[in-house]
């Protein structure tokens, strides 16, 4: 049983915008059923140029499900100069953390990202077409997604790529190679991106963080205070403050700092993000 974070589970149990947008502006397809994972990300752009309507189809493990999720609703909102600078590292943090040995679905997502954002610009297919050498035949992983992993992630061994794209996880016969790009780029001066411990995850709009809070109220925190009688209402985001109003059972309940404390904010923290501090409204 791998140990996915409850945002992962989340995700995977309740994915969000799942199907296909009707005459989307783009469409990115990566991955094979063959290689056991494909993810077909369509959207559509509003008057602003913003994605306005995004959706997945996804064949895979929980943690596929999740990264595509997770992808949908980190890049809602953004125009595509945003949207091109999110990494498999944005799609991660954004789920706090994936096992090491399936990193490849965060990067499945924003590769098929990539694809979505050149479709539209050249109007070329959306399906990745592989360019350049081919190392893992098995895989279909080309040499230079190999060197793009490593220096994005500040990868070091034959293993870690393996888990970031799945070369080398067949046959094997491409491992030499592998460490050989390895070395290549590990010793090369300019790394393009930060390793992916100091990776930031990606910013969420102000619509997003709204959108997500108002979800994980829903799901998560309403029905804990309902079982005791209690109501709880959105009033107000503020930059990383939140207002609610604690309605029912809750309203001047000796309790109540507890409720928003170790109930509401704890829950915020885990779904949204930690930066939250939540009060109730005064009156
Ligand atoms: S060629 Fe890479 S695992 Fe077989």
């Amino acid at each position: 049983m791998w140990d996915y974070t409850g945002k992962v589970l989340d995700h995977f149990r309740h994915p969000r915008n799942v199907g296909v947008v009707e005459n989307p502006d783009a469409v990115g397809e990566v991955g094979s059923l063959a290689c056991g994972d494909a993810l077909k990300l369509t959207f559509k752009l509003d008057a602003a140029r913003r994605i306005a309507e995004v959706k997945f189809q996804t064949f895979g493990c929980a943690s596929a499900i999740a990264s595509s999720s997770a992808l949908t609703e980190i890049i809602k909102g953004m125009t595509l100069e945003e949207a091109e600078k999110v990494t498999n590292q944005d799609i991660a943090n954004y789920l706090g953390g994936l096992p090491e040995q399936k990193m490849h679905c965060s990067v499945m997502g924003r590769e098929a990202l990539e694809a979505a954002i050149a479709n539209f610009r050249t109007g070329r297919t959306g399906k990745t077409v592989l360019e350049g050498k081919v190392i893992c035949k098995c895989y279909g992983v080309t040499e230079a997604e190999i060197e793009r992993v490593v220096r994005e992630n500040g990868l070091a061994t034959v293993e870690q790529v393996t888990n970031y794209t799945k070369a080398g996880g067949g046959c094997g016969k491409c491992k030499d190679e592998i460490e050989k790009i390895i070395v290549r780029v590990r010793s090369s001066p300019a790394p393009a991106k930060a390793p992916a411990a100091t990776a930031k995850p990606a910013r969420m709009t102000t619509l997003q963080k709204i959108r997500l809070i108002t979800d994980t109220m829903e799901r998560e925190i309403r029905p804990k205070l309902k079982r005791d009688g209690g109501e709880i209402e959105l009033i107000d985001v503020q930059g990383d403050h939140v207002i609610v109003a604690l309605r029912g059972m809750c309203a001047n309940c000796q309790v109540s700092r507890f409720t928003l404390k170790d109930v509401v904010e704890k829950t915020l923290h885990e779904f949204v993000s930690p930066d939250l501090t939540v009060e109730e409204e005064r009156p």
